[in-house]
């Protein structure tokens, strides 16, 4: 194999590239950004590792959300602030649910770029360039905004930064305390249609609260209670910007992509011989991989090869993607080659992108159709006695009409209410939760059907 380096990807074929008509402002603008500060840092992505680690080998869920596609128009605090109180109240209900630790990890904060079918968008008799995310061109229908702009690469830079430090300030101000999640999920169940079925959860989960206080331990005398580690991650699509924000660790040596903590490969990206496995196979973050349905279990086991091939632990998280109907033909193949070669990995469950639908006029996606794919992905992991380790989400804190269904249901004509999302349809608040309380049931009978020690051990 060739050497790696970070600009190693630029002498492969690649998917997905922007035509920018001036490749000097392009440059300019890279060769800016490598100058500027790094997002996060090395050691931060290494205890992300090991958090994933623990989850591989069993112990742990991770909890990976947020919006589809990040925008600059709908940067501010309040949409921060709401994704991050609906994620929180997510992981708390999974993490009673199945007693073990929730790694948290938000589509945030770097999460822009998008990869389309095709390069070209159609009205009438005016053709454009697609719509590629706010970090590449912007999604008005007219020449000026979809030609692809440098500058918002920059743009892009700096509102993952304010965002990832107002989430830092949240994750370990007090923000997230248990004790106000706690309250907020009462807030939810106290209007929620579904609430007899959630009830019993949260009752326990307020005893446990009390009990803890009455013998003592509150956020105030524990710090484990009143913060928590959250990390960010987006698609390393737009590889020239992830250049310019790969770096050495001075403490190991080693190359990090210091635009998130975590990166992952798009199923449309995942040529093993092309630039984004190239790029992805020479940095030391953790990284996910999208699995839908035209990975074979050898093409899969070549992409391991490649991107994790000293077998660490922590390392690869593979993000399967079927839809509802697909994942008992395609997940039971993956998981045995993974096995049968002894990979350790996480499997996480996208149950978004394979169940994308249109109605009324617009792209959504069925609540039911998203549980589905999900209890798929559960009882697909018991038969093969592995690890259903993370699920990964599309969601806002915002009360979106996007996706159809759940308790509140949303109806196909009221799609049009509140459709606000740049790329593809999200969960909203309600339906958020809801969805991890579902889930919360699947944990729980998974946890109930495991021997004792494995749990223990956590
Ligand atoms: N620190 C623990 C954790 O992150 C407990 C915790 C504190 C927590 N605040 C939280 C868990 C908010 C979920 C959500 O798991
Ligand atoms: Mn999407």
């Amino acid at each position: 194999m060739t050497k790696w380096s970070p600009n190693s990807w630029r002498n492969k074929p690649i998917q997905q590239v922007p035509a920018y008509p001036d490749l000097n402002a392009l440059a300019e603008v890279e060769a800016r950004m490598a100058t500027y500060p790094p997002l996060v840092f090395a050691g931060e992505a290494r205890k992300l590792k090991k958090q994933l680690a623990a989850v591989a080998e069993g112990n742990g869920f991770l909890l990976q959300g947020g919006d589809c596609a990040e925008s600059f128009a709908e940067h501010g605090a309040d949409n921060i602030r709401d994704f991050f109180r609906a994620f929180l109240q997510m992981a708390v209900v999974l993490t009673f649910a199945g007693s073990q630790p929730v790694v948290k990890v938000g589509r945030i904060a770097g999460q822009f770029a998008k990869p389309r079918s095709s390069d070209t968008e159609a009205k009438g008799d005016l053709v454009l360039p697609s719509y590629r995310g706010d970090i590449i061109n912007g999604i008005e229908f007219d020449a000026a905004s979809r030609a692809p702009d440098p500058a918002r690469q920059e743009m892009a830079y700096r509102q993952s930064a304010a965002t990832l430090n107002l989430l830092r300030a949240f994750a370990q101000g007090g923000f997230a305390n248990l004790e106000n999640v706690h309250r907020w999920m009462l807030g939810f169940l106290s209007d929620s249609p579904q609430a007899g079925r959630y009830q019993a959860l949260a009752d326990r989960i307020t005893e446990t609260i009390d009990f803890m206080r009455a013998v003592g331990i509150t956020g105030e005398s524990t710090h484990a209670l009143r913060e928590t580690d959250f990390y960010t991650s987006h698609e390393a699509l737009l590889l020239g910007y992830e250049e310019a924000l790969t770096r050495v660790d001075s403490t190991s040596g080693d190359w990090y992509a210091t635009s998130g903590h975590m990166i992952w490969i798009g199923d449309r990206t995942r040529q093993p011989d092309h630039a984004h496995v190239e790029f992805c196979r020479g940095i030391k973050n953790p990284l996910g991989l999208k699995c839908g349905p035209s990975l074979s279990p050898d093409g899969l086991i070549e992409l391991i090869d490649l991107l994790n091939p000293e077998n660490e632990p922590g390392r690869l998280t593979l993000i399967a993607r079927f839809g509802a109907d697909k994942v008992g033909d395609h997940l039971p193949k993956l998981i045995r080659a993974v096995e049968r070669e002894g990979r350790k990995v996480v499997w996480s469950c996208d149950p978004m992108h394979g169940n994308t639908i249109t109605a009324a006029g617009y792209k959504t996606r069925p609540f039911d159709r998203i549980l589905k794919e999900v209890q798929s992905f559960f009882e697909v992991h018991r038969a093969e006695g592995t690890h259903p380790g993370g699920m990964h989400v599309e969601m806002t804190g915002k009360n979106v009409t996007e996706c159809t269904g759940g308790a509140r249901a949303i109806r196909d004509e009221e799609l049009q209410d509140r459709y606000h999302t740049h790329c593809d349809p999200r969960l909203n608040a309600d339906q958020a939760l809801e969805l991890s309380f579902l889930v919360a049931e699947l944990l729980k009978k998974d946890r109930a059907s495991h021997p004792a020690s494995k749990v223990a051990s956590a």
